[in-house]
């Protein structure tokens, strides 16, 4: 018989250095005001320059064991979902795995942009719901700042580093990851994306915009992103309530990609959820891309928010477009 799949751990780290919008505001041509209203971005944390997204991941993937009174050597597979990288290969989870002194089981990386986490956990769920591991580390880790254009106030502002990650466990017991429902769109990959640096390499997108550093830095076209966010949010949180034979009057937390207030706000308006069920943490960590959903859930994990018994609900939207949602019921204590 097929055991649920729960979470049995959870982890998180934000660098030290907070950068404020007060501060960004001497670099661009921008005010907290602004970032406030338009974002509800207050702070972000910014990764040491000896950091790497890796050292992060770490962090985060210690205290999701420590939670689950788990040693490294206990899993079964690790996987981290990141867009940045410590480099093209190995895989980041290869140097996780290494850093935490572990060996003798897969590892890999997942890149699903701000929707990796998302993606995980449902590529994990399935994976263990198959027989084929029965505790597995999921970790979503970024350093956003090392792929911004500093000098581009349209996108500077609104993303920030930092980890955040679960242990996942197959045990008896009602409850754990319910379901997941995922989907994409790939013609819209000219709204957001960061090109790849090598020129030539995407002959489709030619104006190519290098950043001082000599990275691929991150474009955007912020409005329509918004637009198509608020509609693929939407409709996918509906279909995984749906698949879970379940309703949003039901749901005790949704805690979602935390990329702007407005989008976060306009979905759960479309839900007709109240805030109050709602998990903020954009206005201090910003867009931590694929480390958003992990972070938000450990903050309110450790504030005592999000209680036994409790139906949550995650959802992401990144570039691509790919977006998804996973819902569960919460075990953990
Ligand atoms: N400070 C001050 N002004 C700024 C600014 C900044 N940091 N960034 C843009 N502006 C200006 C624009 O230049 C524009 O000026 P103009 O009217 O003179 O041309 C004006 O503000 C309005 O810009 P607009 O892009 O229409 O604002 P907006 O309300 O759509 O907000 C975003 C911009 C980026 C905050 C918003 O579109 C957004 O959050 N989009 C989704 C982004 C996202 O979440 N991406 C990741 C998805 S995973």
């Amino acid at each position: 018989m097929v055991q649920p799949v729960h979470i049995t751990g959870v982890g998180g780290y934000l660098p030290e250095r907070i950068l404020t919008n007060a501060e960004l505001a001497s670099l661009v041509d921008t005010t907290d005001d602004w970032i406030v209203e338009r974002t509800g971005i207050r702070e972000r944390h910014i990764i040491a320059g000896n950091q790497h997204t890796s050292d992060l991941a770490v962090e985060a993937a210690r205290q999701a064991l420590d939670d689950a009174g788990l040693k490294p050597s206990d899993l079964d597979a690790l996987v981290v979902a990141t867009t940045t990288p410590d480099m093209i290969f190995p895989s980041t989870a290869a140097v996780v795995q290494s850093k935490l002194g572990a060996s003798g089981f897969p590892v890999w990386d997942i890149q699903a942009v701000c929707s990796g986490f998302v993606y995980g956990l449902a590529q994990i769920t399935g994976m263990m719901e198959a027989g084929m591991f029965r505790r597995v580390l999921l970790v979503g880790a970024e350093s956003m700042s090392r792929i911004l254009n500093w000098k581009d106030r349209t996108t500077c502002v609104l993303f920030g580093d930092g980890a955040g990650a679960v242990v996942l466990e197959c045990m008896d017991g009602e409850g754990g990851i319910m379901g997941s429902v995922l989907n994409a769109d790939g013609s819209y990959r000219p709204l957001l994306m960061a090109k790849h640096p090598h020129p030539g390499a995407s002959p489709d997108m030619p104006d190519m915009r290098i950043d001082a550093a000599g990275i691929a830095a991150i474009e955007m076209r912020g409005n329509e992103v918004f637009r198509t966010a608020v509609n693929k949010l939407g409709e996918v949180v509906g279909q995984v309530l749906e698949h879970c034979h379940t309703e949003v009057s039901d749901v005790d937390w949704l805690i979602p990609h935390q990329a702007n207030i407005r989008i976060i706000n306009a979905t759960a308006k479309k839900l007709k959820l109240g805030t109050e069920r709602v998990a903020i943490t954009v206005d201090k960590h910003a867009n931590t891309s694929s480390a958003s959903v992990p972070l938000a859930l450990n903050t309110y994990y450790r504030e005592g928010k999000v209680k036994e018994g409790q139906l949550i609900l995650l959802e992401a939207f990144g570039a691509g477009f790919v977006w998804g949602a996973n819902l569960l019921r919460w075990t953990k204590g």
